[in-house]
């Protein structure tokens, strides 16, 4: 194919940071070419099938015609109602959704079009120093710059909002916080987002949490809401997403919820780029937040069973790691004096096991690997083998 000097990516687009996503699949590409067969413990796409009753909803809503042309830009009444008796009966907070709520196709695309709304050139977004990758690259696709915000392992990986200079924090428009986290597994309290909240106040800025893994916790006690903070909804908008709750992934669903001025520039940005979610999902979505009781449960099993098969594994080979409490992943130091790429690329072309380094999720995740918990617990286990004998072997 030939390329011609018209087509040329914009100075933004082309400006960005190499995708360390895209550098993994090569070296698994390379890896597969040479015949190897791979773990993939890289991206965490779940491994477990959407729910047969959602699936059904799916079909029955996808056979109705009057699903068959575009969708309302802002959401369907079903799924409305749906997200309006989660949020009262997951959080005990009240909403209206249609003015304070908007579906989406998976909070990805809602968090970077969120930016686009508020941010432009000449602004700044503050974004934790171990991210979510889309937070930075909104922020740089519109213009905007990135502030980071530390995040230690000393602290838990807790934000230290107190880091945060007087400087960064006037130039800032958007705060953006992801608990409970991907990568760490570090998740908060409410205790959290009242100082959140209460600095999105004082710096007169919007606090953007994004809550994708909210019923992913293990310990018995649920994740909060940023929305629960007394008076958050003026400052605060959250993001919702049935990708790993429901493993509807591939089915690309997801809600914003929170403050109205908010949703209306979310929903403004929307409606000039395109149309709304497909409304079958949007009622097979509504079908799992109504059947969240039954169809979580099964879920947060499989998970915490494949945490505590790899903890396990990796305790039986005499490496004690630490386990996290929520998310679907386990984030381990890279073995001391040890590059992270060398790690990465050596558990990939000598034990067929792909993680992902850390610092696919910036520069504050140097020193770290990231395993997804997305294959059976008996693969898990095999996999937390070689990657304890390798790391027996490469530590000097
Ligand atoms: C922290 C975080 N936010 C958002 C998303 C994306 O969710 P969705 O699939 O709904 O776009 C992910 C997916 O991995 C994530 O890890």
């Amino acid at each position: 194919m030939t390329t011609t000097a018209k087509v040329k990516q914009t100075e933004v687009l082309r400006r960005l940071p190499p995708y360390v996503f895209a550098e993994l699949d090569r070296l698994k590409a390379a890896a597969r070419s040479r015949g190897a067969t791979l773990v993939d413990l890289g991206i965490g796409s779940p491994d477990i099938p959407v729910a047969p009753t959602i699936i059904d909803e799916l079909a029955r809503a996808a056979r109705d015609p009057s699903a068959h042309g575009y969708p309302p830009f802002r959401g369907v009444p079903r799924f409305f109602d749906a997200i309006g008796a989660y949020m009262q009966s997951r959080f005990d907070i009240a909403v209206d959704p249609p003015r304070e709520a908007l579906a989406l196709s998976g909070a990805k695309e809602g968090l970077a079009q969120l930016v686009m709304s508020l941010c432009g050139p000449g602004d700044s977004v503050l974004v934790p120093e171990i991210y979510y990758p889309v937070y930075a690259r909104s922020a740089w696709l519109s213009g905007a710059e990135v502030s980071w915000i530390p995040m230690r392992a000393r602290d838990g990986f807790v934000l230290d909002l107190d880091a945060i200079s007087e400087e960064d924090a006037r130039r800032a428009r958007v705060l953006i916080v992801n608990y409970p986290n991907n990568p760490t597994g570090a998740r908060v309290e409410l205790e959290f987002y009242e100082r959140a909240v209460a600095f999105a106040r004082q710096h007169d800025l919007v606090l953007v949490s994004d809550l994708a893994y909210s019923e992913l916790t293990f310990d018995g006690s649920p994740a909060p809401s940023a929305l629960q903070v007394e008076g958050a909804s003026e400052v605060t908008i959250e993001f919702h997403s049935f990708s790993k709750t429901f493993s509807m992934a591939g089915l690309r669903i997801g809600f914003a919820v929170g403050n109205s001025d908010a949703i209306e520039a979310l929903a403004a940005y929307r409606t000039n780029t395109g149309y709304g979610t497909p409304t079958a999902v949007q009622h097979a979505a509504a079908f799992a937040l109504d059947n969240r009781l039954e169809l979580v449960p099964p879920k947060v099993a499989a998970y915490k069973a494949r945490r505590d098969a790899m903890a396990a594994a990796f305790e039986a080979e005499g490496w004690r790691i630490p386990v996290p409490d929520a998310s679907m992943y386990l984030w381990l130091p890279v073995p001391e004096g040890v590059d992270d790429w060398s790690w990465v690329q050596t558990l990939i072309d000598e034990d067929g096991v792909v993680v992902t380094p850390g610092v696919a999720f910036g520069a504050g995740g140097k020193g770290f690997f990231r395993i997804s918990l997305v294959r059976d617990a008996k693969t898990l286990t095999e996999a937390a083998k070689l990657i304890a004998g390798r790391r027996s072997r490469m530590t000097i």
